[in-house]
């Protein structure tokens, strides 16, 4: 007998972090941006935009295809122009933004208590060495702008502060515009603004075909699968969730040893990517128990594995470093363990030296629990409507 033909020719075209050539039903948006940078580009001006959505509704996609196409064609006057690309769910602060945004123009500093206009000294000194006009994207700008950010506001007014000519565009879940300073606030009006609607089930199956041409072999796939994803994820309009379904039915369908993904394929897909929990019960979830369970998920390589609680505590506290958050104490870290356990979310095995615990968990998976903490932290719209 012969194997059955492999189904993921092209896997890493499904990863979030892929751009697709083409953002099916999202043109639109995408040509009134483009539109809009051309215009202000060609009177020399730097044109600055907040872009909001929810979860999986394009966002990142949109500014960054925006970016691309830019990048290839634009110019201001005799300017080259230059994309950089921030996340700064991980960077709340001007100072770590600052620090990528350094890197971007070439210039390094290490990382030692530079203060921010020290930084932006040696930023504008970057910029002067090799004149652009550079497109800055920060997405998930949420808690960066929630916070006492200056940089936003010395970014949309570069040329006033001598900061060479740059144009700022702000992604984030929620409207950003009434946690602006009132200066900033005056580059961000109306025509400035661009709100992303969910995705309803037709788009998604769009979005979904489109990508499983890219990614799967012909054939092994039909409308009919497409549109029981599109189904699933239709309640939050989220493309990244229908994505990850379609992934998952595409490796079920291997494993199964078929060359055809069908139905079955996608329930079980969706069963582990939401598992025996219930989305309820996800949302009531604290801030703090999401923290500790990506931690372990992180931990965690294969399924039914544990993990020691004491590198758990390492895992978590680098985890919470990252997310900017204060450091968790020990009480706390072992306090939310313990209701985790109660929920029955992890299980706990005290070692016999009674000292350290083997952590478990069955799996929920290190991308939805991201995508829950940065709804939670982002403070984005709830995943049920
Ligand atoms: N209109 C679209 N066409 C094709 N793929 C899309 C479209 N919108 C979103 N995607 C894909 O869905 C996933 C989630 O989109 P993303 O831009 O990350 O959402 P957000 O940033 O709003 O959470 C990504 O893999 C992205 O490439
Ligand atoms: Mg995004």
């Amino acid at each position: 007998m012969s194997a059955p033909a492999r189904i993921l020719l092209k896997e890493e075209t499904l990863d979030p972090s892929f751009l697709p050539p083409r953002l099916v039903h999202r043109e639109t948006e995408l040509a009134l941006l483009t539109k809009r940078f051309r215009e202000g580009l060609s009177k020399g001006l730097p044109f600055h935009c907040l872009v909001t959505g929810g979860v999986g509704s394009g966002k990142t996609a949109l500014v960054r295809r925006l970016g691309a196409d830019l990048e290839r064609v634009g110019r201001l006057h005799d300017l080259p122009l230059r994309v950089a690309y921030v996340n700064c769910w991980r960077r709340a602060s001007d100072r770590t933004v600052m620090l990528d945004l350094l890197r971007l123009v070439k210039v390094s500093l290490p990382d030692r208590g530079y203060s921010l206009s020290e930084m932006l000294d040696v930023f504008e000194q970057g910029i002067r060495r090799s004149p652009q006009h550079l497109v800055i994207l920060l997405d998930e700008a949420a808690a960066l702008v929630k916070g006492e950010t200056k940089l936003v506001y010395l970014l949309s007014r570069s040329r006033e502060v001598e900061l060479g000519s740059i144009s700022l565009v702000l992604v984030a879940a929620e409207d950003l515009f009434p946690y602006l300073d009132a200066p900033s606030r005056s580059s961000f009006g109306v025509t400035h603004r661009i709100a992303l609607a969910p995705y309803d089930r037709a788009a998604l199956v769009d979005i979904l075909e489109e990508r499983a041409r890219l990614a799967l072999r012909p054939g092994s796939f039909d409308r009919e699968v497409l549109d029981q994803i599109a189904r699933v994820a239709a309640p939050n309009g989220d493309a990244r969730f229908a994505l990850e379904i379609l992934d998952g039915a595409a490796h079920v369908a291997e494993e199964a040893g078929t060359d055809t993904i069908v139905a079955e394929h996608v329930r079980r897909a969706k069963g582990s990517l939401l598992p025996t929990v219930s989305e309820s019960h996800l949302e009531a979830l604290s801030v703090n128990q999401l923290g500790v369970l990506l931690a372990i998920s992180r931990s965690l390589k294969r399924r039914g594995a544990a993990v020691p609680s004491q590198k758990l505590r390492a895992t978590h506290a680098a985890l919470v470093e990252e997310l900017g958050a204060p450091p968790m104490s020990r009480t706390t870290f072992w306090r939310t363990l313990k209701e985790l356990e109660r929920d029955g979310l992890v299980s706990l095995e005290t070692g016999a030296s009674g000292e350290s615990s083997q952590v478990g968990m069955d799996e929920l998976p290190a991308s939805l629990l991201t995508t829950l903490l940065e709804e939670r932290t982002g403070g984005a719209r709830a995943r049920k409507p």
